[in-house]
């Protein structure tokens, strides 16, 4: 690719750095359009709580989610996904999938208030709504986290989600085989146009340490090594990805983001699909925490997305998503 260039003194590359300049040969650029805006959503608050180890994010209560939601609406953001903590949790998750639970009100909610100005996005995961905190059901006996009797489950929800209103569902639990189940779901029930995203390519990462405060999802025994990805692996992801596109998946997402870039790469420019990145909780923390302490330059935050948008995410989830939207909007 380079063998016909030139070289210094005829190439100069700061020649395109001088203020006027830079703007115009920018390659890649952060668009509020590119936010989704995670929000947890707590049915035990009477009031908006914070999160000690996500400064500057809380839990929502059923009413004051809608208000956050037509803030964010006000900014400009497109989307938001909304993560439900139960009232009463059991050991096969009933509460993931009740018409009058926490997700599907909120969503309801939402979308009455603000309709198209708002896209709903739900996570559909098992691990806020079950006393053990795994993404599947369990044999209590083997402490194995079951693949298939979870599939019907996660159908049921998705249902549910897409009957109160909900844009596009997000599995979570990296299921085998789950995008689709939900497929197959949402089309028996009339729902044949409901966009999934999913989690394609999803960790076993601890990046997700302050996101288990948030949404009270920590798991009493072992850890979800056996059904997220193992962080050393490359290739894997892209199966991972490849058997949610012949499954059904209409978006494909890459989580943690910054620490793996290469993944959204990859997955990127092997499949070309709309790429999501979720840039998690540690990521938010890590770098929020360094700007809150002036270790940092608040510029960071912005560097760190346009890194992910570089790797070619076309859209990312983020917890930055106000305060960016706020910046971009000046
Ligand atoms: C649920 C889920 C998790 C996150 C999103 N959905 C946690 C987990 O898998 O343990 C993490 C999000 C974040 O850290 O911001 N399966």
């Amino acid at each position: 690719m380079f063998e016909n260039t030139t070289k210094f003194p005829t190439t100069r590359l700061r020649r395109l750095r001088t203020p006027a300049i830079r703007r115009m040969v920018k390659a890649t650029t952060l668009s509020v359009d590119d936010l989704i805006a995670p929000l947890f959503i707590d049915e035990n608050l009477g009031a908006p709580q914070p999160i000690s180890s996500m400064p500057g994010v809380r839990r929502e209560t059923p009413a004051s989610v809608v208000y956050e939601a037509k803030i964010l609406a006000d900014l400009g953001v497109p989307a938001v996904v909304l993560f439900g903590i139960p009232k009463e949790k059991d050991e096969t998750g009933t509460h993931a999938y009740g018409d009058d639970d926490v997700v599907q009100n909120a969503t309801r909610d939402i979308k009455a208030e603000l309709g198209d100005d708002m896209v709903v996005i739900t996570d559909l995961c098992l691990c806020e709504y079950t006393t053990h905190g795994h993404c599947g059901m369990v044999d209590y006996e083997t402490e194995e986290v079951l693949n298939d009797p979870t599939l019907p489950i996660l159908g049921k929800t998705a249902v549910s989600h897409a009957r109160a209103g909900a844009d596009i569902v997000a599995p979570s639990g990296m299921m085998d085989g789950m995008v689709a189940a939900i497929r197959s779901a949402l089309d028996e029930s009339d729902f044949s146009n409901t966009p999934i995203m999913s989690y394609a390519a999803k960790y076993s990462s601890s990046f997700y340490g302050p996101f288990r405060d948030a949404a009270e999802s920590g798991y009493s025994f072992g850890d979800r090594s056996t059904y997220q990805m193992d962080p050393a692996n490359s290739d894997e992801a892209l199966r991972e990805v490849e058997q949610d596109i012949l499954e059904g998946a209409d978006i494909v997402m890459v989580k943690p983001a910054l620490p793996y870039l290469d993944i959204i790469y990859r997955v990127k420019h092997e499949f070309k699909m709309p790429t999501a990145a979720y840039n998690v909780s540690g990521e938010y923390s890590m770098v929020r925490g360094a700007v809150d302490k002036g270790w940092l330059d608040e510029k960071a935050i912005m560097e760190s997305l346009i890194s992910i948008k570089r790797a070619g995410a076309d859209m990312i989830l983020t917890y930055f998503a106000k305060d960016v939207a706020t910046k971009l909007k000046k």
